[in-house]
């Protein structure tokens, strides 16, 4: 197992090129499923759950290919699905593999999928995915640890999210389109991946309305067609450099990504003193000297995405002053705290909110990464910290950051993956 050394204390600057963006891959890959064909994705991200996602499709029978030359492009002939049963072995890698029950549904007819489990940031249910099938006519049973789900034929119907759910939006997405009439889905989720995924099934032909707003019209097609889709930039992958940037009081130009998808992150890194200038997909950022406190609350887009909560508190780490940041999205979403105290952060943790007081000098140790987003905080930590940090089981960050110690260094950082 590999991990990341940093010695802290280097001001980035230079360009940055983001990469397509995970969650939004993930589901636009499984949609390859509801279609015969070879469908080709580009700017797909290099990443271990890229992977997973890729042998989740091949055990149910579909064909992938990834290009020799270029790493992010790959093709999906969906056209061999065969096979509707989804084994622990597999789903245990990776919770969004859950994204294949309604597709698998919509196409043959049953599936019978692991459940997921719940992972170190909270339990996440699957009750919400569950209830939506069965609204559109799927007998559901749970059974040693798996969905059983059936259907001969899924009836569009209205379904009302008691909870925004991102992932439980696009699977119920993908199985009305090949539902018999209208679906209408309330409360949904309206994250850009949700867009992204809306306009991949138009593109194939479906009748999708609405993305983006927290009410989505499908009327179901009889069939739809393979795709060409280029996979958007990763808003995460960006707010992960803004705050390098800021932290390091760097001078940094992030390219290739889509400002508009994160700003509600700008607007507190604005509020934090950091200068940010956007362009069409370009983000100029600079560091200053002073970081001025802020409280944050993560929400469903477009608020404060949960997935930055742990970046954003290194910032509010090294500012002037006490923040509070308050995690409403998952319920065990402070793991990264622990780890950031043994740097010498000063963090109280009440509940679901996190009390700051920021101008702790940070100083390096040994920290261990304990989820994809936590990772990244401590690797952040470690830019601003005195002498060496090493975060070990960097796993974690394979899953969801495309080469992120080498784009660090490549902005001038002092970083190197060594074997554990
Ligand atoms: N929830 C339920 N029941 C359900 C589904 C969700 O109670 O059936 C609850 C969850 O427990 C949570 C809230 O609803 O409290 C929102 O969860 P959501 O379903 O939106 O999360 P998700 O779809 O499982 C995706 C991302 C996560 C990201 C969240 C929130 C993918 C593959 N994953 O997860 O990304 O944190 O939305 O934005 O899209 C990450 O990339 O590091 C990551 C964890």
């Amino acid at each position: 197992m590999d991990k990341i050394v940093i010695e802290g204390g280097k001001r980035l600057s230079g360009e940055v090129k983001i990469s397509g963006a995970k969650n939004a891959a993930l589901p636009i890959l499984v949609s390859s499923l509801l279609a015969d064909g070879w469908s080709t994705f580009t700017n797909v991200p290099d990443l271990r759950d890229i992977r997973t996602v890729c042998k989740i499709l091949e055990n149910h029978g579909a064909t992938v290919l990834l290009d020799e030359n270029d790493s992010s492009v790959i093709r999906i002939n969906g056209s061999g699905l065969n096979n509707f049963e989804a084994p622990y072995d597999l789903v245990r890698q990776m919770r969004a593999s859950i994204l294949v029950l309604c597709p698998i549904v919509a196409r043959l007819k049953k599936a019978r999928i692991s459940l997921p489990g719940g992972c170190a940031i909270g339990a996440r249910p699957i009750n919400l995915h569950l209830k939506g099938l069965e609204k559109l006519g799927a007998k559901i049973e749970l059974k040693h640890g798996y969905v059983e789900a059936s259907a001969e034929k899924l009836i569009g119907a209205e379904i009302y999210f008691d909870i925004p759910t991102v992932t439980g939006t696009e699977n119920l997405m993908m199985a009305a389109v090949l539902a018999e009439g209208r679906t209408i889905l309330g409360n949904a989720a309206m994250e850009p991946e949700i867009v992204a995924l809306a306009d991949v099934l138009n593109n194939m032909g479906a009748d999708v309305r609405g993305a983006g707003t927290s009410e989505i019209t499908i009327n179901g097609v009889d069939s739809l067609q393979p795709v060409n889709s280029r996979i958007i930039p990763d808003r995460i992958e960006t707010g992960t450099f803004i705050t390098a940037a800021a932290l390091t009081k760097g001078d940094i130009t992030i390219t290739d990504c889509e400002p508009s998808h994160i700003s509600a992150v700008i607007n507190k890194f604005e509020l934090a003193g950091v200068k940010i200038k956007s362009e069409k997909n370009t983000i100029h950022v600079q560091g200053q000297d002073v970081i001025t406190s802020v409280d944050v609350k993560t929400l469903p887009f477009p608020g404060f995405p949960t997935d930055m909560q742990a970046q954003f508190m290194v910032l509010m780490c090294a500012a002037n002053g006490t923040s509070m940041i308050t995690e409403t999205i998952f319920e065990n979403r402070f793991i990264h705290v622990s780890e950031l105290k043994r740097l010498g952060a000063m963090i109280k943790v009440s509940g679901n909110t996190a009390l700051i007081t920021g101008g702790a000098q940070l100083s390096g140790a040994p920290v261990m990464a304990t989820d994809l987003r936590a990772s990244a905080s401590l690797i952040l930590a470690g830019l601003i910290a005195k002498d060496s940090t090493s975060v070990s089981r960097v796993y974690h960050l394979d899953r969801g950051y495309e080469a992120l110690e080498k784009k660090f260094a490549n902005l001038g950082a002092s970083i190197k993956r060594v074997p554990e």
